[in-house]
């Protein structure tokens, strides 16, 4: 990492003002202060090709549970303290169910003992799915994808705006982990959450958050060559008013730096009640396909 001075040196991103002194432009809306250009030029430093830092990619990729699994085969990190670091942690029993493993080559040679193992590691991993819920929405922080807010504070807002407009439990749920796709692929984004959440939320959310663009689109579909009607298609479902509700009241609101957001703390407990869970539904491929 280079010293203080190597950084400002580097820093080229100043433009000077009227005052002779400079400015720093992140973007054409928000100026920001040099600690803050610093922080974010040392993220991009180390940043992979998914444009945030890899400490971040491996928190909203992973969870904390997998990320203690696989720090050894992650070039870069010292020890496990420092693979650790920002990450919320497991509890040293559930890190040791994890991370116990078995020595079999082939499955065809794996044994009752083994199996016993991995149950118990299985188990254990499923503890940790809610901090990696909240590690996914953590990681938003800086990811602005073109947006004036970053992704955190547009996901954690249309959640607040939800929230304040008393609208259901799994409503606000589903503002806050709607764009989380976007830290694996922003073209996907919707598919990916969606899979991600199946197994804990109503089929209706499922395919709100399936279909969620197709929405949104009637709010600038015309400057993207996308259609501005396309929910129209919809209309007939049963969750199609939570969709229209969802898009025309949070979802397209929520990019307002201004707006009184509530902290992701508050959002905790509606993680817990969704996602901590022993017993997530299972089998629902199975489901589409076979009724
Ligand atoms: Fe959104």
């Amino acid at each position: 990492m280079s010293n203080a001075n190597e950084k400002n040196k580097d820093i080229s991103l100043g433009e000077k003002n009227d005052t002779g002194s400079y400015d720093y432009f992140v973007d054409s809306t928000y100026k920001k202060n040099l600690q803050t250009l610093l922080l974010e030029k040392e993220c991009i430093e180390k940043s992979q090709r998914f444009g945030i830092s890899r400490r971040h990619f491996l928190r909203s990729s992973f969870g904390a549970v997998a990320a203690t699994s696989i720090f050894g085969q992650i070039a870069g990190f010292s020890s496990k303290a420092e693979a650790m670091d920002g990450f919320i942690s497991p509890s040293e029993d559930l890190y040791q169910s994890v991370a116990t493993t078995t020595s079999f080559t082939r499955l065809d040679q794996s044994t009752a003992a083994d199996w016993a193992i991995i149950e118990n590691a299985v188990r254990a991993q499923q503890q940790g799915v809610v901090d990696t819920i909240m590690n996914m929405i953590n990681a938003c922080r800086g990811y602005h994808l073109g947006f004036g807010p970053d992704q955190f504070t547009h996901v954690t807002q249309a959640a607040t705006r939800a929230r304040r407009d008393n609208a259901s439990d799994e409503m606000i749920l589903v503002c806050l982990v709607h764009d989380l796709g976007k830290v694996i692929s922003n073209l996907a984004h919707p598919d990916i959450i969606a899979g991600i959440v199946r197994p804990y939320v109503s089929d209706g959310s499922f395919y709100l958050l399936r279909h969620h663009m197709e929405y949104q689109w009637k709010h600038y579909g015309h400057y993207i060559f996308k259609p501005t009607n396309g929910r129209n298609r919809y209309v007939g479902e049963s969750w199609h008013a939570d969709a229209v509700r969802f898009s025309d009241e949070y979802d397209q609101k929520a990019f307002d730096p201004y707006y009184r957001t509530d902290p992701i703390e508050a959002f905790l407990p509606l993680v817990e009640q969704f996602f901590g869970t022993a017993t997530p539904r299972k089998n629902l491929t199975h489901q589409i396909c076979f009724g």
